[in-house]
């Protein structure tokens, strides 16, 4: 007499062999991607600056203007120092120091002759973008700031990027190491 039961008995060796056969092949497709993501890195970091590990902020064209400064020769340039809201609040409040998730970019042109008019100075080409992120803990070593120096997006060497708070801690150390002011 048959069992009802035997006809499941029978085949469970079978759908386990089927199922582990399945998650080994499963497995093993995914390992070249895998490696692939393991050997190419974090996008974000590969235009990270040394040190820091600081990125340009993606949408720092849109932020409100902190100030302008003009840089005389050699460099010859106009530069603007923008911030993000957290930045501007921090400002706008005489907040210092300023609140972790600060961020301030410095953007700089050559200061070249308008075509149109020659009395006026307008900016030239791009030349760097420099960066810096407050993050107390992360940064507790450099005043609680990260840097980073760009140009073209990348991010220069990390003898430059051991410049930075040296300077900033020496002429700025009582306004949170920040050189800039609010622009009346
Ligand atoms: C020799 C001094 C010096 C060094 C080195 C220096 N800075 Fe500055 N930094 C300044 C001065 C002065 C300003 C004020 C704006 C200006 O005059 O361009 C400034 C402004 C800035 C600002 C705008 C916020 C602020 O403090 O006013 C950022 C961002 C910045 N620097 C980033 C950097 C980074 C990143 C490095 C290293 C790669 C660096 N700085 C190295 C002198 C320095």
């Amino acid at each position: 007499m048959t069992s009802p039961e035997s006809e499941p008995k029978k085949s469970f060796p079978t759908t386990i062999i089927a199922v582990a056969f399945l998650l080994v092949v499963a497995l093993l497709t995914c390992v070249p991607y895998l490696v692939s993501i393991a050997l190419a890195g974090d996008p974000v970091t590969a235009d990270a600056s040394p040190i820091f590990g600081v990125t340009v902020p993606v949408n720092y064209k849109q932020w409100e203007l902190i100030a302008p400064a003009e840089e005389a020769a050699p460099l010859d340039e106009l530069r603007a120092v923008v911030g993000n809201q957290v930045a501007i609040d921090a400002y706008q409040d005489g907040k210092l120091p300023f609140p972790d998730g600060t961020i301030l970019v410095k953007r700089a042109w050559k200061r070249v002759q308008s075509p149109d008019f020659a009395s006026a100075t307008i900016p030239g080409a791009a030349t760097t973008v420099q960066v810096m992120v407050k993050d107390s803990r992360k940064y507790a070593a450099t005043g609680g700031w990260g840097f980073g120096r760009f140009i073209n997006g990348k991010p220069v060497d990390e003898a430059q990027h051991r410049t930075c708070f040296a300077c900033h801690e020496a002429r700025a150390r009582g306004h949170d190491y920040v050189f800039t002011r609010l622009a009346p």
